[in-house]
């Protein structure tokens, strides 16, 4: 009797570095990646967020040497988040507004620094509201559509007018895609870019970052109210369709591993520009498991960004970026 072969040996492919380099149907380069920056008050400091370890704030003056350094790894875009002083964050969130706030300083800087560097700022009210929500709230606590889009169109002419070349819009207002698009070609910036986060859920993931930014600890309620329900997938299809017909020029699927069905079904469906936003939570995750022996964590760092190019993201927003970048390059 004559022994059954295999047909077929899949670890043929497998059986080397040189075959399994050759065979890689994704790559991971440093261009994937959008770095976020932390932007804080002051002069001359570096202020370590303790949620996010490895992580710190950056005072203006300093923000444009790490956009430096990011571009020199070949990063080719950082996104900007400010912590705005406490006694400047109010109800009607006008500082959001203020052309020489933080933000609008931070851009300034980097592109100072680094004229090179793509720069995206965040379109939402959360780091200036002494509630912490990212929009106008009504008596009861209810964010405010429409009210809240005006000053969203605002903010995002004043973020343009600094610098800016992308927008993202991250507050989960219907319609403010279209109301942004719509000022900033009035005002003459049509080449500045929208990255809409047009699937942003409410998660749980979040509670580093807004830690990061100051807001976690003024948040009253949660934000199931605009963010999305994270038991909808087709859901996104909705909402994705609706800010590529508005304009967004790139949309945004956020968390990113837990929703890699969402970005897949994104990508395949609309073919357009797809970002994943690997958040504050998922960075702490593998860094605590890493910090208690769980893991490797050069090797998870790597594993996950290429699991959001396996899934067809374009490219990721991650705080993992210079040593991503670094382990790619080395
Ligand atoms: C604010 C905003 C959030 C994040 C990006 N922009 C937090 C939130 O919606 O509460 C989260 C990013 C992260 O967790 O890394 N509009």
């Amino acid at each position: 009797m004559t022994a059954a072969f295999p047909a077929l040996r899949l670890r043929r492919g497998r059986s080397a570095p040189w075959i399994r380099a050759m065979l890689a149907e994704h790559r991971l380069h440093p261009s994937d990646f959008i770095l976020p920056l932390f932007v804080c008050a002051g002069d001359s400091c570096e202020e370590p967020i303790a949620a996010l370890p490895g992580v710190s704030r950056w005072t203006v003056d300093r923000i444009g040497a790490q956009a430096k350094a990011a571009w020199d790894l070949g990063i080719p875009c950082v996104a900007l988040f400010p912590n705005t002083p406490g006694h400047l964050r109010t109800e009607r969130a006008e500082e959001a507004l203020n052309p020489d706030n933080l933000i609008c300083r931070a851009v300034k800087a980097v592109k100072d620094a680094c004229p090179e560097i793509g720069v995206l700022t965040d379109v939402a009210l959360d780091p200036y509201t002494a509630h912490g929500h990212d929009g106008l709230i009504d008596q009861r606590g209810c964010v405010l559509n429409d009210e809240t889009s005006k000053l969203l169109v605002e903010q995002a002419l004043v973020q343009a007018e600094a610098g800016a070349d992308i927008v993202a819009p991250s507050d989960m207002m219907d319609g403010r895609v279209g109301a942004i698009r719509a000022a900033l070609e009035s005002a003459g910036k049509c080449d500045t870019a929208i990255m809409a986060y047009a699937a942003k859920y409410a998660s749980a993931f979040y509670g580093p970052f807004r830690d990061a930014v100051g807001s976690g600890g003024r948040l009253k309620g949660d934000k199931r109210g605009y963010q999305m329900d994270p038991a909808n997938g087709a859901e996104a299809m909705r909402e994705v369709a609706l800010d590529l017909a508005e304009g967004a020029d790139m949309v945004m699927v956020k968390p990113g591993l837990p929703y890699l069905d969402v970005l897949a079904a994104v990508r395949n469906r609309f073919e357009v520009p797809t970002f994943a936003y690997q958040v504050s939570g998922e960075y702490a995750m593998i860094e605590h498991m890493a910090a208690a022996g769980g893991g490797e964590r050069d090797a998870l760092i790597l594993e996950t960004l290429l699991a959001f190019k396996r899934a067809g993201a374009t490219g990721v927003l991650t705080y993992h970026a210079l040593d991503a970048a670094r382990l790619i390059g080395g």
